[in-house]
């Protein structure tokens, strides 16, 4: 979700007003997923490498986490979200870990869609502390595979995603789901977060679908068409 600054800054406000208004266009779009039957959606809320911000900023994000809370996890739970939080919550405060607490068990029975938000997130982190806990609880390095290293990931409870949208007109991926983009498709974005709404989502649907999903696998032969030398060659 990048890009709240500058869509701010644009409009001669602190940068604050920026992440307020991604917080309305993070709800905008966990609406518009769910009305599209989207199981999970996953948020980088908050990196591992955040912390570098200005602190005023910092703390502005925290107090954040408290208000969006506060005003909308009612109007969440009610439609069906599951909120769960990835991410070291060992270094936010006690306010902040208990607001996350309290989402997570207010819609822990909710089906509809999952929204997971990585908070105090990074990739690095994630593959590092699934290392800890599988040496932790025993397993052997011949038997550290693949599945087994995933079933430590704080994402374990979900699928790889399939989408992976970065906004705000940076082309990286920041450290963000690392393992599990593996075979995502990457859709990056111009509009700045705050402006994101159900046209750009559906945009990067469409993007998605026009992809040819191989998983390092190849091509039918059906769904790759002759050169034009090769088919004017075969004759009609
Ligand atoms: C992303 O918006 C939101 C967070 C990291 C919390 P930015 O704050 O990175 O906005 P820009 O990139 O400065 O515009
Ligand atoms: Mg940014």
């Amino acid at each position: 979700m990048d890009g709240n600054g500058r869509w701010a800054r644009r409009r001669g406000m602190p940068r604050f007003f920026g992440h307020k208004r991604g917080v309305d266009a993070l709800v905008r779009t966990v609406q518009a997923c769910a009305d599209r039957g989207i199981k999970y959606l996953t948020v980088f809320a908050f990196s591992s490498e955040n912390w570098k911000r200005p602190s005023d900023e910092v703390s502005g994000l925290m107090g954040l986490v408290l208000v969006a809370v506060s005003k909308y996890l009612s109007k969440l739970a009610g439609e069906g979200v599951r909120i769960r939080i990835v991410g070291d919550r060992g270094a936010v405060s006690d306010k902040v870990r208990a607001a996350w607490q309290h989402a997570e068990a207010a819609t822990a029975h909710n089906t509809r869609i999952t929204l997971s938000v990585a908070f105090n997130y990074g990739g690095r982190w994630d593959i590092v502390q699934a290392c800890q806990q599988a040496i932790r609880s025993g397993v052997a390095a011949d038997a550290l595979d693949e599945a087994t290293l995933a079933r430590f990931m704080a994402m374990s409870y979900a699928p790889d995603p399939d989408l992976f949208i970065r906004t705000g007109g940076e082309v990286r991926i920041s450290n963000f789901l690392l393992w599990q983009v593996a075979y995502a498709e990457l859709v990056f974005s111009d509009v700045l977060w705050p402006d994101f709404g159900e046209a750009d989502l559906d945009a990067a649907i469409a993007a998605f679908s026009g992809r040819d999903r191989r998983f390092g696998g190849v091509k039918t032969d059906a769904a790759v068409p002759p050169s034009p030398e090769l088919a004017a060659a075969r004759g009609p």
